[in-house]
């Protein structure tokens, strides 16, 4: 069901950086380099299909047409806390975005999203929004999101993980047919714990440092 894309960020940089992201080895300081750099990549790609407008400019020779972004208005929402880890990084690319806040955990025993927490920009309904979370596990978590910023009038959402399950994917297209999601892997499955497998393990913790 759901017509939402899915797309996997598979340039060489993305996936040399996100295998180091993966091992168990890599220490927290690292982690958190590597992640900011991959989610500078990422905006790239997410960030393709933005219209371009032309305008003159004068060089110091000559006068040109030449093209900018026309002035769209950007939002991007990182999933707290995780999502964090990818804000700075996007930021890089796309510095007049506005930023909203969404503060979920998902509950270990059952796996449902809690929400305790949303701040976001006054102007959100105007705003292209990109939801930032680097894992996409059952999909909980981004569907509750989703629904927040819904349920506040936004309707152009976009989703943004490093690394996605099968089943997250299919759980957010049939919720949000509408949104879609940008990845920089689709591994193979959850496990009874609703870990991606094999992905990196607890991402807030590999971030913060936190067990
Ligand atoms: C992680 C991750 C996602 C969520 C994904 O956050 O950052 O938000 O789990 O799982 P789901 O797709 O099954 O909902 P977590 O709940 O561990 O909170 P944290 O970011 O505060 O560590
Ligand atoms: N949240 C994480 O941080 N990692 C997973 O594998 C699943 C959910």
């Amino acid at each position: 069901m759901g017509n939402g894309k899915l797309v996997i960020c598979d340039h060489p940089l993305i996936q040399h950086k996100l295998t180091f992201i993966r091992d168990e080895r890599t220490t927290t300081k690292d982690f958190r380099e590597l992640v900011d750099e991959v989610a500078t990549l990422m905006a790239y790609e997410i960030t393709r299909d933005i219209p371009l407008v032309t305008v003159t400019v004068k060089t110091p020779v000559a006068e040109t047409e030449s093209r900018v972004i026309s002035g769209r208005m950007l939002g991007l929402v990182p999933i707290l806390r995780a999502g964090l880890g990818m804000l700075d990084g996007v930021l890089k690319c796309l510095p007049a975005a506005k930023v909203g806040h969404i503060g979920l955990f998902r509950d270990p025993d059952t796996l449902q999203p809690v929400e305790y927490y949303t701040k976001l920009p006054t102007d959100v309904t105007e705003r292209e929004l990109i939801v930032i979370d680097p894992m996409l596990a059952t999909g909980g978590s981004a569907i509750a999101a989703i629904d927040v910023l819904k349920k506040r009038g936004c309707t152009q959402i976009k989703m943004m993980n490093l690394i996605a399950a099968p089943e997250g994917v299919k759980a957010v297209h049939d919720a949000h047919p509408d949104v879609d999601i940008y990845v920089a892997a689709m591994d193979e499955r959850l496990d009874e714990h609703g870990y991606i497998i094999p992905g990196l393990g607890d991402a807030g913790d590999r971030l913060y440092g936190t067990k």
